[in-house]
């Protein structure tokens, strides 16, 4: 890294929504387990028989036209792509819509109000969309079919960003309790009903019976699997505890085969304020961030959030949370055998046994990849089997070893050393302190591990490492030390080894082994301090920094949704959506598809089951350095001249001609 650069990585400090909030690590990251490489031997391997037919071309001195046509030949995503800059609004390749279809504040019941940017306030709230919309799930109506014309759009809502609602706020501390009240009725999920029209174009359907809002304080969530009832999740409010009321900073997701949703609880350190070093919790609230400053106040109106009155209550979030989208009035559960860790998303696959593999991130720097095999197989003829299948199974932590080998290792009670001497009583203790038994596995400590997906069409799993500008020294599964641009591990289980449907067909996700690859090392190819690694055809428009979510088309190809935080301005590149084939000649050959519009991180790629139909969240737009209510950066998705602030909204994109996305 040049000095340019290692000012740009201190100038920037890419603080997500409070993912960098320092929690302690142990004394482990000695430089005699960081080995220090620039390019490992099996990444260049990797990356050269992957590109090894492909044209070399220099794609930088090419028209972008000529570009496209040159990369048609090796690649199957036929989309033009955009050019790559930050604008007001959105864009979509030529040939695409893509309709800003639910809005913040819209009205989702018949009797909510219309969103009024002048009178925010719970009621009203509590009755429209969320704010700052991250993970979308479709899920089919009728429940079990592959409709691609009609469904639920479930769609969480991580956080806000008061001071792009309201006038006269800077920071959050000005808020007052009212205004604390909306906020919290602004988080949790959204269940909307949608529909296609004849005219192609997506709608929503107000006053659906199906039409559901979960927020921070309702409605009760019970817990459920090895820790409900425990000890150290007893309050209070909750003195057997076995529920929470509302879910808080839920970001990613996933959902079962059964049709339920799962939502995944992130930051939820952010909440909790007040000094945990004379509690019970001390180590454990350190060790994920719990005390201190909170971003959010929330013990100004409810004394749980205040860790010195209340110090089990953080032990109740960080979980995965499930709900039946299918029925309104339906309980959601946390689902504690899935651990307790800072969820990105919680993406599934049923493998080849039967059984349900559950894989996710940790999403903080130097946190790990997990997954979750459950005990007995899905049950497709009578999905009610399914009802608690996710409160039986294993956990497993991912070791990546230096010889491209993988080891998962399982977070289990009494062997290793998970026992009472290291102060875990019980596997409900090990899921509490899910970061604490990764530890002392050995588990590899990762680039902010986000999006962990498996490809339905390959078999083999992805996950996303946003970036880590704390790593002092590299190692081979994060090649770069002050990881500013993030990259790509492919994983792939035993039997996966084909890259196509054999390999979906025999992948063996159970399995406690499997190989991994650098799929792509992120950041612009032209400034070669970023020691990107691409595809040599990768345009000056379809490089990309910061990967978070992703997704799959019906062929295999990847989606990258990016999200840089603070570091869009400096990069000059928008957050979007960046599309590659994940095998074959068009291998990390990524394309820019779609531009959020400035400040704002892109999220939740979702699919109709048919793949002609992609649903994108664009969560907080306008939030750019400077940018208030009074005076936003853009007001997207309103017109320039209105007086509406911007506002968090979902996208449906379809292509003009009714076929498949990405084609
Ligand atoms: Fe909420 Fe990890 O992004
Ligand atoms: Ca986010
Ligand atoms: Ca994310
Ligand atoms: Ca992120």
């Amino acid at each position: 890294m040049d000095s340019q650069d290692q000012a740009w990585a201190d100038e920037f400090p890419i603080i997500e929504d409070g993912d960098d909030r320092p929690a302690r690590r142990p004394d482990r990251f000695s430089m005699g387990e960081l080995i220090e490489r620039r390019i490992s031997r099996r990444e260049a391997l990797s990356t050269m028989l992957a590109t090894a037919a492909a044209t070399t071309v220099p794609m930088g001195l090419l028209s972008r036209e000529a570009q496209a046509a040159a990369g048609s030949s090796v690649s199957t995503v036929g989309i033009q792509e955009i050019e790559n800059v930050i604008t007001t609004t959105h864009r979509v390749s030529a040939g695409y819509t893509a309709k800003p279809l639910i809005r913040w504040g819209d009205p989702l019941f018949t009797d909510s109000p219309e969103f009024d940017p002048d009178n925010l306030n719970a009621e009203s709230q509590v009755r429209q969309f969320g704010y700052n919309n991250d993970f979308i799930a479709y899920m089919p109506l009728p429940r079990g079919s592959e409709n691609s014309s009609h469904g639920l759009l479930c769609v969480n809502h991580e956080y806000t960003c008061p001071w792009l609602m309201y006038p006269g706020i800077q920071e959050r501390s000005a808020l007052t309790t009212e205004e604390i009240r909306n906020e919290m009725a602004a988080h949790g999920h959204s269940v909307v009903e949608i529909e296609r029209g004849e005219n192609g174009e997506w709608e929503m359907v107000p006053g659906s019976p199906y039409n559901r809002r979960i927020t921070a304080d309702a409605p009760r969530v019970r817990i459920a699997g090895p820790a409900a009832g425990h000890d150290r999740l007893k309050t209070s409010q909750d003195p057997e505890g076995l529920w929470t009321v509302g879910t808080i900073n839920n970001c990613a997701g996933g959902f079962t085969p059964w049709g339920t949703v799962l939502i995944a609880e992130e930051n939820f350190n952010s909440y909790f304020a007040g000094d945990a070093s004379g509690t019970s919790e001390a180590d454990n609230h350190d060790r994920y961030g719990v005390g201190g400053g909170a971003s959010f106040d929330w013990r100004l109106l409810e004394s749980r959030f205040d860790v010195e009155n209340e110090p089990h209550e953080a032990n109740r979030y960080g979980w995965v949370v499930e709900y039946n989208p299918y029925d309104p009035e339906s309980t959601p559960v946390k689902r504690t055998t899935l651990g307790r860790i800072k969820h990105e998303g919680a993406t599934t696959i049923i493998n080849k046994c039967g059984r349900l593999v559950v894989y996710m991130g940790d999403d903080q720097v130097f946190e790990h990849i997990y997954k979750f095999v459950s005990r007995d197989p899905v049950d497709m003829e009578r999905p009610e089997k399914n009802r608690d299948l996710l409160d039986e199974g294993t956990l497993y932590v991912a070791k990546f070893e230096e010889d491209g080998s993988v080891d998962w290792l399982p977070l289990v009670h009494g062997q290793g050393p998970l026992t009472e001497a290291n102060g875990f009583g019980s596997q409900g203790e090990v899921l509490i302190e899910t970061r604490r038994a990764a530890d002392l596995l050995g588990a590899t400590p990762m680039d902010r591990p986000e999006d962990v997906e498996p490809n339905p069409a390959t078999g083999r799993v992805y996950a996303m490492l946003t970036n880590n500008k704390k790593r002092e020294s590299a190692d081979t599964a994060n090649p770069r030390a002050r990881n500013i641009w993030g990259h790509i591990i492919e994983i792939v289980p035993p039997g996966a080894e084909s890259g196509d449907s054999q390999g979906a067909e025999q992948a063996d996700h159970a399995s406690t082994k499997g190989t991994w690859n650098i799929f792509l090392r992120a950041g612009d190819p032209s400034q070669d301090e970023s020691g990107s690694v691409y595809h040599p055809d990768v345009s000056r428009d379809g490089w990309l920094m910061c990967p978070d979510n992703c997704a799959f088309d019906n062929k295999g190809r990847l989606y990258i949704a990016t999200d840089q935080g603070s570091a869009q301005a400096r990069s000059g590149s928008p957050d979007g959506i960046r599309i590659t084939d994940t095998t074959g000649q068009g291998r990390a050959l990524t394309k820019l598809f779609f531009a959020c519009p400035v400040g704002a991180e892109m999220c939740g790629p979702c699919f109709t089951p048919d793949s002609t139909t992609m649903f994108v969240a664009v969560q907080h737009p306008g939030d750019s350095k400077g940018s208030t209510f009074e005076n936003p950066s853009t007001r997207w998705p309103g017109e320039a001249d209105s007086k509406m602030p911007p506002r968090p909204s979902v996208v449906a994109i379809t292509k003009n001609n009714g076929g498949l996305i990405g084609d």
